[in-house]
C-alpha cells in the first residue's frame, strides 16, 4: 500500500479507537510489571493506551514499518514503551520473555499465520497470554471488510474463524482458549485469548 494512504488510515477514528485494547484487558490478569508486546502497533495509540492503562508495566510495540507512528503525539502513561521494527514471521525479540501479547485489527494482514502462531508462543513465558482482536469470520462484515481490504490495501487479507484460530493455536502449544464478542452483534470483532501451557514439572 501507497505510505500516504496507510498514513490516512491510520488516522481515521478507527485506528485511533482503543476500545479494543480496552475489551482486551477486562478478559485477562496480568501480573503487576508485565512485559507486554503490542503486535501491529502501526501508529502506536494501542501501545500508548496499554502504557496508561498499566503503569508499572514495559511495552514494546512491534510493526513491520514506522511509516505510521508519530512518536512525539503519543500520550504515554506510566509504564515504559519502546517501539521495534520486525516482521511478525520472525521477531527479532528474546523468547520466553512476554507476560502478555496482543495483536489489534493485525493478524488478517499477516502473511504465513501458522509461522506467526509459532513466534508469538515462542515469546511468550510459560502462562502468557496471547489476546488477538480481529475482524470476525464469522460476521457478515467479515466479507465485505476482505473484498475492500483485497481491492485498496491488500489480497492476503483473511478475516479467521474461532475454529481457525483454535487450530494455529493449538498446534503453537497454546491452551486455555477463550473467545469473546460484545454483547452487542452489531460489533465485527472477535477477541481470542489463549495461553502458553506452564511447564508440567511432575
Ligand atoms: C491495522 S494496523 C493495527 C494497528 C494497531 N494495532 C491498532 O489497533 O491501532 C496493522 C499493522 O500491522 C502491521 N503489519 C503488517 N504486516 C506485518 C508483518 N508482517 N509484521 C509486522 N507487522 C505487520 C502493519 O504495518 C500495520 O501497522
Amino acid at each position: 500500500m501507497f505510505p500516504f494512504l496507510k498514513k490516512l488510515l491510520a488516522n481515521t477514528p478507527m485506528n485511533k479507537s482503543t476500545s479494543a485494547y480496552e475489551f482486551a484487558l477486562e478478559k485477562i490478569t496480568l501480573p503487576p510489571t508485565p512485559l507486554v508486546l503490542d503486535l501491529g502497533s502501526g501508529q502506536g495509540t494501542g501501545t500508548a493506551y496499554l502504557s496508561r492503562a498499566l503503569s508499572g508495566a514495559n511495552i514494546i510495540g512491534l510493526d513491520a514499518t514506522y511509516d505510521c507512528l508519530n512518536w512525539e503525539t503519543l500520550a504515554t502513561g506510566a509504564g515504559h514503551v519502546s517501539f521495534v521494527q520486525g516482521d511478525a514471521r520472525e521477531m527479532p525479540l528474546a523468547g520466553e520473555r512476554f507476560d502478555a501479547l496482543f495483536a489489534v485489527m493485525t493478524f488478517h494482514c499477516l502473511p504465513e499465520p501458522e509461522r506467526v502462531f509459532q513466534e508469538m508462543a515462542r515469546l511468550l513465558l510459560p502462562g502468557g497470554v496471547l489476546v488477538i482482536a480481529d475482524v470476525d469470520g464469522h460476521h457478515w462484515m467479515a466479507r465485505p471488510f476482505e473484498w475492500v481490504e483485497h481491492l485498496a490495501i491488500s489480497p492476503i487479507t483473511r478475516a479467521y474463524t474461532e475454529e481457525a484460530f483454535h487450530q494455529l493455536a493449538i498446534k503453537a502449544g497454546l491452551t486455555h482458549i477463550s473467545v469473546y464478542s460484545r454483547p452487542n452483534r452489531k460489533s465485527f470483532m472477535m477477541w481470542f485469548v489463549a495461553y502458553k501451557e506452564t511447564d508440567r514439572a511432575t
